[in-house]
This record gives structure tokens, C-alpha cells and sequence, in this order.
């Protein structure tokens, strides 16, 4: 999949769910009372007419409204965000713009007005096919919901992708198996397969610290892990990257935008951003908290609250962690210029020996199926 050599994305946060799944560590609150969305939307335009002026010129390639549960948002609101962008900065005629969506049938009905509003690809939440599962992991949908929304956001985009939840407490490969190949023949071109990751400070953390709950260990996730590459491999959704698998031609481009260290602003609570500006790549974040965002941009123009210059060598180490997590590796002398050395040799042989990396024939440097489990430590000792 090619994307622009200049490629910049937006990243739009939406910071609210229905109610929080005991899995997750994402910015995503609950609120009781009613959301202001059209103070969201002044603060929003607000937000990328700063960024606009901090990187003027650019043409936006990709947009994503992740969450939270951006398939909350108004269709209007999605409306005012993508036309803020448009006056600000030039858009792609071909602009990916994606939307999360969790399966419901409320958030379903929205999606015409999604397209209308210029969305085109979404990607759903759905977690699980079997619904003792959807239980576990606090979902408040049906597997049968989740599908139906599956159906109705395949009539009304031109693309769409969904997420589930894999190596969750109990689960068999055979299992996973079926699973997964039902999953498979309602899929479109893109899905992503999570291992469930226990995060500090969640419900299901605690819980596991009081033996409450119990996930497979690290062979059975490995197994689970196997599972998933030899099924999605045999019915044409190869990994492009380690959670993300798609058909030739069809990964989400926004994700390449990161995973390929190119250019995106951070729009809303708690997002982040690489701006390179006078020569320098930036790392920015926003206000975390919903309300304490709001005012802030209200009171400044933007909701900033970390803006520092990287050095080469942070830079450097950032491209080697995403660029590793693609099946498609990293160009050794794009790191050697952003790091201004090479990568160790040494270590490099090492790895190979141990069947973790390989050079690919036009000289990338790739992690292995085998090395995928241990991407982390693989990476550690590249950077090292
Ligand atoms: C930001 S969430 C948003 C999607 C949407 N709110 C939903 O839940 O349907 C993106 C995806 O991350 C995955 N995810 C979140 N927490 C996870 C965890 N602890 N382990 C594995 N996957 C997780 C889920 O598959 C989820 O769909
Ligand atoms: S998984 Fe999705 S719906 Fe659940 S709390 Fe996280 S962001 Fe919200």
C-alpha cells in the first residue's frame, strides 16, 4: 500500500462510551448528563485552526475519529470537524476518513448520516462472536447485534473493518478457530485481532491480582497468537501488521501514517501528535480530562500541555518500535539517517540467527512470524 511521501493524518479524540469495558485504558469516561456537542464543536474548530497555523500547507491524507466511542458523536458534529479540516488545510481527493463505532443498534442508525457527513471507512468494536465472552468483557451488545451492525455499516461504507478481542480467560485455539473463520465470512477487506492486553489501574487488573480472573499464559497465548496467523493467512487476511490484517491493498492507511513515522495532529482530549516543525519533529498531547480540555482551549485557543523537540536518537528509536510492528520491516538507511549511525551489526546477526529478524530481497529489515511474539524485546535490543 503506497501513501504520499509528505503524508499527514488528523487524529480526532472523542473521550465518551456508554459505559467503560473492565478491559480498557483508553481515554474514555462516562457522563451521566447530557454532552454539550456544540461546545465540543467551538472547541474542536478551535484546536485545528492552532494546529493549522503551527503546520500550514500540509494536504491531509488521512482522518480518524477514534475513541471513546466516536459513534456517539452527531453526524453534524463529525460534519463541522471534517469541514473545519477542509478549510484549514487542503484534503486528499482520495482522504481516508474512518470512524470507530461500537455495534449497536442506536449508534447503526447513524451511519448513513456518517457517510453523508464524508466518512468512509468505519471500524467497529466488535469484541467477541459468543456471548457469555460479550458478558465478560462488559459489552453491552449481543453478538447478534454486533453482526447486524456489521451489515449495516457494510450497505452504507465504502469500506469497514472490525476489531475483536482474542487470548481472553478460557479460550481454546479449536474455539478461537471457529470463531475466528465465522468472523472471517462477515469481514471485508480489514480486521484486527487483539490480544487481550490486562492494563494497570482497569477493573480486570484487579481482578486478576485476586486470582479472580485468569488469562492464558504465555504458551497458550503463543498457541492462540499461531492460531490466528495460519487462519487468517489461509483465507486471504494476511498480518500487515502484528494486530492488523487486511486483504492486498486494503490496511488502513491512517495506521501506516504512524507505523511509518509520518507526519499527524492530535485533535481533542488526550491525543497526540508529530508535527515537524523548522526542522525539528515535535511530539505534542493534549489535556486528558473531557471538561478540563474544554476550558482549556477556551481559554488559550488549543488544549496543548506537552509540545518538546525529539532528539535523533528518540526519533530514531520511535521509527524502529512502529516500523518493526509491520510485516513489511523498516528501511535500515532511514534509520541510519534519523539516528546518524547504523543499526548494530552485530546484534542485527544475532537476531537473524535466532530466526527473530530477516533482510527481505530489497534490503528491509523485518521481524519474522517467529519473532512477532517477542517484538518487544526484539526491539529493545535493535535500539539498544
Ligand atoms: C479505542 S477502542 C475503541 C472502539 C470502541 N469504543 C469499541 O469499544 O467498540 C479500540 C479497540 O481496542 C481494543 N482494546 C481496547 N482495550 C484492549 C485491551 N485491554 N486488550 C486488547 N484489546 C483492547 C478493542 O478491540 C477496541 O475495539
Ligand atoms: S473498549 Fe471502547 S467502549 Fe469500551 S470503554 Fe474502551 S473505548 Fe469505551
Amino acid at each position: 500500500m503506497t501513501i504520499p511521501a509528505d503524508a499527514f493524518g488528523l487524529y480526532v479524540h472523542w473521550p465518551f462510551c456508554l459505559s467503560k469495558c473492565p478491559y480498557c485504558d483508553f481515554n474514555s469516561h462516562v457522563r451521566h448528563a447530557a454532552i454539550d456537542e456544540a461546545r465540543f464543536v467551538r472547541a474542536f474548530k478551535a484546536e485545528i485552526a492552532a494546529t493549522a497555523a503551527r503546520v500550514p500547507g500540509r494536504t491531509v491524507s488521512t482522518i480518524f475519529f477514534g475513541g471513546g466511542t466516536p459513534s456517539l458523536m452527531q453526524p453534524a458534529t463529525v460534519g463541522a470537524i471534517l469541514d473545519a479540516t477542509a478549510q484549514h488545510w487542503s484534503v486528499a481527493p482520495d482522504v481516508e476518513v474512518t470512524l470507530e463505532a461500537n455495534p449497536t443498534s442506536v449508534e447503526a442508525t447513524r451511519f448513513r448520516g456518517f457517510r453523508s457527513a464524508g466518512v468512509n471507512r468505519v471500524s467497529l468494536g466488535v469484541q467477541a462472536l459468543d456471548d457469555t465472552a460479550l458478558k465478560e468483557l462488559g459489552r453491552l451488545h449481543t453478538a447478534r447485534e454486533a453482526l447486524d451492525a456489521v451489515a449495516v455499516a457494510r450497505a452504507s461504507f465504502e469500506r469497514y473493518s472490525f476489531d475483536l478481542i482474542y487470548a481472553r480467560p478460557g479460550q481454546t485455539p479449536q474455539a478461537w478457530a471457529v470463531e475466528l473463520k465465522r468472523a472471517i465470512a462477515e469481514a471485508g477487506e480489514h480486521l484486527s485481532l487483539y490480544q487481550l492486553t490486562i492494563e494497570q489501574d482497569t477493573p480486570f487488573f484487579a481482578l486478576r491480582a485476586a486470582g479472580k480472573l485468569t488469562t492464558p499464559d504465555d504458551d497458550a497465548a503463543r498457541a492462540l497468537y499461531d492460531t490466528t496467523q495460519a487462519v487468517c493467512a489461509g483465507a486471504g487476511l494476511p498480518a500487515y501488521e502484528i494486530s492488523n490484517h487486511a486483504r492486498p491493498g486494503a490496511q488502513c492507511r491512517h495506521n501506516l501514517v504512524y507505523w511509518r513515522a509520518h507526519e499527524y495532529a492530535g485533535i481533542g482530549p488526550g491525543a497526540h501528535g508529530r508535527l515537524d516543525i523548522a526542522g525539528e519533529r515535535r511530539a505534542t498531547a493534549t489535556e486528558k480530562q473531557p471538561e478540563a480540555w474544554l476550558t482549556r482551549v477556551e481559554s488559550l485557543g488549543h488544549g496543548v500541555v506537552t509540545d518538546e523537540a525529539l532528539s535523533p536518537e528518540q526519533i530514531a528509536d520511535e521509527f524502529l518500535l512502529m516500523g518493526l510492528r509491520l510485516a513489511e520491516g523498516v528501511d535500515p538507511q532511514r534509520y541510519a539517517r534519523l539516528a546518524g549511525r547504523q543499526l548494530n551489526p552485530r546484534r542485527i546477526a544475532i537476531l537473524r540467527e535466532e530466526g527473530a529478524i530477516e533482510t527481505t530481497a530489497d534490503g528491509m529489515l523485518r521481524v519474522t512470524l517467529a519473532g512477532f511474539p517477542v517484538l518487544d524485546a526484539v526491539v529493545a535490543d535493535l535500539a539498544a
